[in-house]
């Protein structure tokens, strides 16, 4: 309860909406763009654009809400979304120099197709974000192009990981962390040994971080990839990652393996797939725990505690709605306690961390349920 107290205006937690239980929110996702400039399969934010631009947030509403979560939890991590948010690099950079000025972390998934040389990588080592993860969908060049959509996009991402570490080296004292982000699913999981040999010892990045198959993000009326691709064996995926744990000395946590299995299982014997989050179909375990930890806002500056729109959210016009969102929110999160959709399984909002290290940057929690989601990065 101090902790609360400590962020709270006078009287402000005698508002018979405020949630005495909460602790301050550790991560604040920050979506800056819609569109991407590859054509994934699994993933249709591509079809979107940003005609809507004028009635984005600007900058300057970002840093305020930058300095408010700051006022919140000062060691409290952003994290960067698009789209590819990189193709607008300014609006990026903006967010991550804030970000650094005010003491918080900041962290950011990205295609790679922007990061093409050793000037932009030293802006992002100096200036970006503190983790930087590349997405790649495999260490074989001619899947990754064909889930990408794009041809070459395997180049750019394996060349965009190699010109951040060679920057990182450059700088000489810099502590950015530099990962690859691997998409799973049917077509590579027999194959993830090879993955984590190519990424972690060929191009010697710093993680190899899992995440696993959902329904494709954005409005798909029909989910064609998640319908065909999802269907993982549950023991087989378990089996092998178990023995790139030993291989790779990767410390994993065997409460993440255990979701993991449930989650396929829970794949397995679920109806309708091909109608994508529409589908019935829900995972057999709550396993997310997005309400007790983040808080995501989109471009208009509509604050959420997930990224469904399911849930009530609330526009933040001024100082002090960010806070007023996060304290007076107990009917969403009554609601997304018995929340068990296929998301759960996603860095950003599972409770339970892969790894059993420590995460650079989270914070000293009082509750127990928070403690048990610290770990790695976690987004
Ligand atoms: C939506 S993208 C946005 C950032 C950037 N454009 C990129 O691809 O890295 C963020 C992450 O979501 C992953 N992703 C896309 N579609 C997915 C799906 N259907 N299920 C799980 N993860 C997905 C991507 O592979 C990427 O690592
Ligand atoms: S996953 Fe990323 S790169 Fe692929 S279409 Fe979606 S936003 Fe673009």
């Amino acid at each position: 309860m101090l902790q609360i107290l400590k962020y709270l205006k006078p009287n402000e937690h005698q508002s018979s909406d405020f949630d005495a239980h909460v602790d301050p929110p550790r991560f604040l996702f920050l979506l800056i763009n819609k569109r991407c400039n590859l054509k994934c399969t699994h993933c249709s934010f591509w079809q979107d654009n940003d005609d809507d631009r004028p009635n984005y947030l600007d900058r300057e509403g970002k840093r305020r809400i930058l300095r408010e979560f700051h006022s919140m939890n000062p060691k409290g991590a952003v994290v960067i979304c698009g789209g590819e948010s990189m193709l607008d690099l300014e609006d990026y950079f903006d967010v991550s120099k804030e970000s650094r000025q005010l003491g918080l972390t900041c962290l950011s998934v990205v295609n790679g197709t922007r990061i093409r040389g050793g000037a932009i990588a030293d802006r992002m080592i100096l200036e970006g974000p503190h983790e930087i993860s590349v997405s790649l969908n495999s260490h074989h060049a001619w899947l990754h192009d064909k889930t990408r959509g794009v041809p070459g996009a395997f180049d750019k991402a394996v060349a965009a990981v190699r010109h951040l570490l060679a920057a990182r080296a450059r700088s000489g004292k810099s502590k950015t962390r530099i990962y690859v982000m691997g998409l799973i699913f049917d077509e590579n999981y027999r194959d993830i040994e090879d993955f984590y040999d190519f990424v972690l010892n060929d191009l010697g990045a710093d993680k190899l971080k899992l995440n696993f198959l959902q329904p494709s993000f954005g409005d798909t009326s029909v989910d064609h990839f998640f319908a065909e691709h999802h269907k993982v064996d549950p023991d087989e995926l378990l089996a092998i990652i178990r023995r790139c744990n030993e291989r790779f000395d990767l410390r994993l946590n065997p409460a993440w393996m255990a979701n993991v299995h449930m989650y396929f299982q829970s794949l397995r014997t679920g109806r309708d797939l091909e109608k994508g989050w529409a589908a019935p179909a829900q995972t057999s375990k709550h396993i997310c725990n997005t309400y007790e930890r983040n808080i995501m806002v989109d471009h208009y500056g509509v604050a959420r505690l997930c990224f469904s729109t399911d849930f009530r959210g609330a526009r933040l016009r001024a100082e002090g709605d960010l806070r007023k969102f996060w304290l007076q929110s107990e009917d969403i999160r009554r609601k997304m306690r018995k929340c068990n959709k296929f998301c759960g399984i996603s860095h950003s909002v599972r409770r339970i961390s892969s790894t059993l290290t420590p995460a650079a940057y989270s914070l000293p929690l009082q509750s127990s349920h928070a403690q048990a989601g610290r770990g790695e990065t976690h987004v």
